[in-house]
């Protein structure tokens, strides 16, 4: 049984993998793959999702890969991912903005119902982003938050420093700095030429001063 169940898995998450490969093969190749391809960084994949096992998470995968890149439902805060489903979702019946750009790919795009559509929200609203709460971190506002403030409320809203312990925070970090730069979003205030655009001691010392404690 339990070789099976493994089996099954193994077969499972491949199948997941080769629809999220043939799914991109087909956006990269449009006349606009440049610009899809950079909408979300490539570094979250089918193996990082929560509950991947849940039709929710089934749903993300069948859905949310046919334009670009996989969504992390943590990316944004609960209240927030109805209105960005809802965006997609009118995108993939045809009626959404952008529309001859996305005309040209409707082809061999598909919507998903309402039912299915309740489903894939409540699933990313379950695994979401929790936002910072200012009463209790108020030095997000004062000057010493500000590189925080500044640096990471451009794509999302600014996380909660207790998601991760001070010495797990650098590595979210600097993968926030390879997402800022994959999807070309100017980075705080005007860089002075030969200084670090981000300022990623003040982050990391910011969030360090919040974060979690270990075994905490
Ligand atoms: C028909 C094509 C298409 C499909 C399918 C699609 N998207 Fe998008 N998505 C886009 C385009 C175009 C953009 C960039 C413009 C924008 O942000 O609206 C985008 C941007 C995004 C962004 C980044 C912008 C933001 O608001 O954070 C997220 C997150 C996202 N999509 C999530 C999803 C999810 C979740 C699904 C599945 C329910 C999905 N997308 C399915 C076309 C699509
Ligand atoms: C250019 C857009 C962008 C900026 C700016 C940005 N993020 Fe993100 N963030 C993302 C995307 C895309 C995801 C989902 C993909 C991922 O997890 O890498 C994400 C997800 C997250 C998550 C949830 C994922 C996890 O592993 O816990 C946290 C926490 C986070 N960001 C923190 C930050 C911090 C701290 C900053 C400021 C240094 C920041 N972000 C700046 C785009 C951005």
């Amino acid at each position: 049984m339990r070789a099976l169940a493994i089996l099954l898995a193994v077969w499972t998450g491949t199948a997941c993998a080769d629809e999220v490969a043939e799914a991109k093969k087909r956006w990269q190749a449009s006349p606009h793959g440049p610009m899809l391809e950079r909408i979300l960084p490539p570094t979250f994949s089918v193996q990082h999702l929560p509950d991947r096992d849940t039709r929710g998470a089934k749903l993300v995968v069948a859905y949310c890969v046919q334009c670009h890149n996989l969504p992390n439902p943590a990316m944004h805060h609960a209240e927030k991912w109805p209105g960005v489903v809802q965006r997609m979702v009118l995108r993939m019946e045809g009626r959404g903005n952008m529309g001859a750009l996305m005309a040209e790919m409707m082809a061999g795009v598909n919507a998903p119902g309402a039912d299915e559509t309740r489903a894939i929200v409540a699933y990313l609203q379950r695994h979401a982003q929790k936002p910072i709460d200012p009463a209790r971190y108020p030095e997000v506002n004062a000057a010493s938050g500000e590189a925080f403030r500044l640096a990471c409320n451009q794509c999302h809203v600014l996380p909660d420093p207790q998601r991760y312990t001070a010495a797990e925070w650098p590595r979210v970090v600097a993968r926030m700095q390879e997402n800022m730069e994959w999807m070309n979003r100017v980075v705080g205030s005007k860089p002075t030429p030969g200084e670090p655009q981000l300022a990623l001691r003040e982050i990391n010392a910011f969030l360090a001063r919040h974060a979690r404690k270990p075994g905490g």
